[in-house]
């Protein structure tokens, strides 16, 4: 083990030795079945095999807002029982990637026992070579340096997939969210793309409109130019592929913006002053 993934490893035993009193370490006394008995902290490829205690995986479900329309994949899934309860409370699908292949069977037999084997899939594979970019929802509980490692793939995938990772972050991406549970828990959305300069056409051309955004992972800045004025963004924030913002038009007056981001295309609505919404479309140059 390297020496930061010792420290880690630390931490991690840290973070449970306090949330974790040994009297509340019952549930975790039936660690495996009569085929295979994991043992709690055992060595696995990148990290070492902690489960996450049951009502943190339930916690890290609902930040997710998990439903019975998302697939769900847990990166490293050791017992199964993110994936299992994904399916057994939610309602989803689930897989997990293991790669120690007599925990992958463990987990995919668990499945089985909780009565999900047929929305619950385990692979018995390696987090860094199975594709899991079709996840509405990625579970992690790794290490950091491991966070960070998946974190280009994590933000290639598609607008709108939420990410959850129990007890460690991403580095300079910050989360959307993140909640106090049995050890911290993060959350982000993965953003779409939507750096550089948009062409914007409102259907009442009195002048060109340009939008220009400035894109640091979720976060936005920016500015408007209507004909020869420009305005600054006022609290851009992008969800997903949903775009938000307001401006002060020449005449001072608040307008606000809602678009969708697909690819190159911007599609949304404009609201200032009295007026309804009145529809845009925008294309990216
Ligand atoms: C900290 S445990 C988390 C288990 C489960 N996700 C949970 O939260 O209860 C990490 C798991 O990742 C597995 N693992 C380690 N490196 C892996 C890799 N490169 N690919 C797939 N699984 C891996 C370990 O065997 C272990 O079961």
């Amino acid at each position: 083990m390297k020496p930061f993934n010792r420290f880690c490893f630390l931490s991690m035993l840290y973070l449970l030795n306090i949330a974790l009193p040994s009297h509340a370490q019952n549930q975790f006394s039936n660690l495996g079945d009569e085929q295979y008995q994991p043992k709690w902290g055992q060595s696995g490829k990148d990290v070492i095999w902690i489960p996450t205690a049951s009502e943190m995986v339930t916690d890290m479900l609902k930040i997710a807002k998990v439903t019975s329309k998302d697939l769900v994949y847990d990166l490293g899934a050791g017992d199964g029982k993110i994936a299992i309860a994904a399916a057994k409370e939610f309602g989803a699908k689930a897989v997990g990637i293991e790669f120690n292949e007599d925990m992958a069977k463990l987990a995919q037999r668990n499945a089985q026992k909780a009565g999900v084997a047929d929305l619950v899939k385990i692979i018995h594979g390696d987090i860094f070579v199975e594709d899991f970019t079709k996840a509405d929802v990625v579970t992690l509980y790794l290490l950091p340096d491991l966070n960070l490692q998946l974190r280009p793939t994590l933000l290639k995938m598609k607008p709108g997939t939420r990410i959850v990772a129990h007890a460690f972050n991403m580095g300079e991406w910050e989360p959307d969210k993140e909640m106090d549970s049995r050890a911290k828990i993060y959350h982000w959305i993965v953003p779409a793309d939507v750096a550089g300069e948009w062409l914007i056409d409102k259907k009442d051309p009195a002048s060109k409109v340009t939008l220009n955004l400035v894109q640091r992972f979720q976060k936005l800045g920016g500015s408007i130019s209507v004909g020869k004025d420009s305005h600054i963004l006022i609290s851009p924030t992008l969800e997903g592929n949903q775009l938000r913002f307001g401006y002060f038009d020449k005449d001072k007056m608040y307008r606000s913006i809602n678009a969708v981001i697909e690819g190159s295309q911007l599609k949304g609505e404009e609201k200032g002053g009295v007026s309804s919404w009145n529809s845009l479309t925008g294309v990216r140059r």
